[in-house]
């Protein structure tokens, strides 16, 4: 399988295609603010799209910028994240914008990220490649379901983890990391769904081995439990 297709493919699906949403740039519009990053893919973590939208609109409207979050009380921000659950993260979003806001603004790098309150490996990794361009992979269920079809991986999850890890690597374009790891998420939600994958829509049909081999809608398999 050749990447540099496959990323090709894909970014020009996303141009395309690629769902319009709050928190991201349109194609051509610039860096993308990390402070929007950060805030949409803490939210994201334990939350549809669908059902972050609105809440993602109130915050940056109420609080545009890190130092404006950091300055909130907390009653007020608890009490604006009611719904979405999961306070634990309110409270470290809210540790995290005044340390970030004290620093005068997020650091650049994935470890230096991923020592902040509520930031792990998967949301360092998204900052890192959508408000940076760094050419990090971000994997999430979503990803590890389109490259276990792209490659026909029938290792059983959670065994299968660490290859699908590696071959999402090897996939990923020193060019636009951060539009390519939305395209990937946005191709899992839409058209190479868990159940009934669009595969006749597909801009990565050509490359798709599962696809190839007709067992693209049985990927990835999950051991019993
Ligand atoms: N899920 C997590 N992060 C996302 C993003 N940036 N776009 C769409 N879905 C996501």
């Amino acid at each position: 399988r050749d990447s540099k297709v496959i990323a090709e493919r894909l970014l020009e699906w996303y141009d395309r295609h690629g769902r319009v949403l709050p928190w991201r740039v349109p194609p051509g519009g610039g860096a993308a603010d990390p402070y929007r990053v950060w805030l949409s893919e803490i939210m994201l973590q334990q939350t549809t799209v669908a059902a972050v939208k609105s809440y993602f609109e109130r915050f940056t409207g109420l609080w545009p910028t890190v130092d404006d979050l950091a300055a909130a009380e907390d009653a007020h921000v608890m009490a604006e994240w009611a719904g979405l659950g999961y306070y634990a993260r309110a409270r470290n979003l809210l540790a995290c914008a005044r340390i970030v806001s004290k620093a005068g603004g997020f650091p650049r790098t994935r470890e230096a990220l991923q020592a902040l309150p509520g930031i792990g490996p998967y949301t360092s990794a998204a900052i890192a490649a959508i408000a940076y361009d760094q050419p990090e992979t971000v994997v999430d269920g979503n990803v590890e379901r389109v490259v276990a079809r792209l490659h026909a991986v029938e290792t059983p999850l959670p065994a299968a983890k660490p290859e699908l890890v590696a071959l999402a690597q090897k996939l990923t374009p020193q060019a636009r990391p951060g539009d390519y790891a939305q395209a990937m998420m946005d191709l899992g939600a839409t058209i190479c769904a868990p159940r009934n994958p669009a595969c006749g829509i597909c801009p990565l049909i050509d490359e798709c081995d599962a696809h190839r081999l007709g067992i693209a809608a049985t990927l990835p398999r999950k051991a019993p439990k």
